[in-house]
């Protein structure tokens, strides 16, 4: 009999960051459903409002964001949110011994897809957060190191509903039942394997990347004929949730890497709701991600919604990504 979602989460974890997460995925569930629903109840589409980000806000990115703040507000052990979607931070009750989380999340990652059909998702992140008195929760307390993560993970909306997320002791996997909307364990203690011959980049920004993530890319295409003696697969799904999930599942490399298109933007993807969560969930799958400069997860945040350059997977493409963008630091 496969583990249900509760029984795991009421054995892994204390009960504070069990309802927590409990109440993030039921939020998962009602947006999954909605999802599957699209145009039939006239969601789709963009709206007129742009977010923080200056992107165009599909009707699904801010229903979902609405979704995750009721669901989340309810868990007792939750002191405020954060997310893509909201400027500043959405502070829930003061901080306490009990109310001790604070909680990420790119509500609806992959909004591009959403109009066409593609495998979008929900990506989490859970800090700790203390005070000697009761106060209410600063922009100051999310900017943590994403090692700091006690929980971190996604939810893919895709054929099927698949939540990945760690608690710090391994990777593992649940699928929603769509008849009986429970969540069932399907994998754990997931291996990314360290070698792949399957990298995911949009090439169409190659003539913008840094000279060590353009040699690489080009180690690769060249293949068997090449210095890396074998030929690469390219995948691209613009959903990062999908691209991460597939090198979680049989592995891969994924790259969104600085370009010269924005050279004073570390990159696309943003730190605190998108790249440490990943990458937590990487490492602790035996895998690796690494933003140019370090290991993702020990970057110091300066900003809420900073963005950096995110190079993850298995972790001996990832080393040698490392490699070579230190070696190009190196006086000549
Ligand atoms: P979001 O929809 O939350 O803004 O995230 C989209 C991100 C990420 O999911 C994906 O890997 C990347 O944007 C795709 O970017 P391009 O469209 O530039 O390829
Ligand atoms: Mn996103
Ligand atoms: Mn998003």
């Amino acid at each position: 009999m496969a583990v249900t979602l509760q029984t795991y989460l009421a054995d892994a974890a204390e009960p504070g960051l069990a309802g927590l997460l409990n109440a993030m995925v039921d939020a998962c569930a009602a947006i999954s459903t909605l999802v599957r629903r699209g145009a039939v109840d006239e969601i789709m589409g963009a709206l007129e409002s742009e977010n923080v980000q200056g992107e165009v806000q599909k009707k699904l990115d801010v229903i979902s964001n609405d979704i995750l703040l009721e669901s989340c507000a309810k868990a007792p052990a939750l002191a405020a949110m954060a997310s893509e979607e909201m400027d500043s931070i959405h502070p829930v009750r003061p901080v306490t011994a009990e109310a001790r989380y604070l909680l990420l999340f790119d509500p609806l990652d992959g909004s591009s897809n959403i109009d066409v059909n593609v495998s979008i998702g929900t990506i989490f992140s859970v800090l700790p957060v203390t005070a000697d008195a009761a106060r209410e929760a600063t922009e100051a307390d999310f900017l943590q190191p994403g090692r700091n993560q006690v929980a971190a993970g996604y939810v893919v909306y895709g054929p099927q509903t698949t939540l990945v997320f760690t608690l710090g002791d391994g990777t593992t996997v649940f699928t929603l039942d769509p008849v009986t909307g429970e969540w069932l364990q399907t994998a754990e203690k997931v291996q990314v394997p360290a070698e792949t011959k399957e990298f995911a980049i949009n090439a169409s920004n190659m003539r913008h990347w840094a000279p060590p993530v353009r040699a690489y890319i080009e180690d690769c295409l060249a293949g068997e004929t090449g210095c890396r003696g074998k030929n690469f697969n390219m995948r691209w799904i613009a959903s990062m949730v999908a691209d991460v999930h597939r090198i979680a599942m049989r592995g891969g490399v994924f790259l969104y890497p600085w370009d010269a298109r924005e050279p004073d933007r570390a990159g696309k993807l943003r730190l605190m709701y998108e790249a440490n969560p990943m990458a937590m969930v990487m490492e602790q799958a035996g895998g690796a991600s690494y933003d140019g400069f370090g290991p993702t997860l020990d970057a110091k945040p300066t900003g809420l919604h900073q963005r950096v350059s995110v190079m993850l997977g298995s972790a001996a493409e990832v080393e040698r990504l490392q490699k070579a963008h230190e070696a190009a630091l190196q006086p000549a």
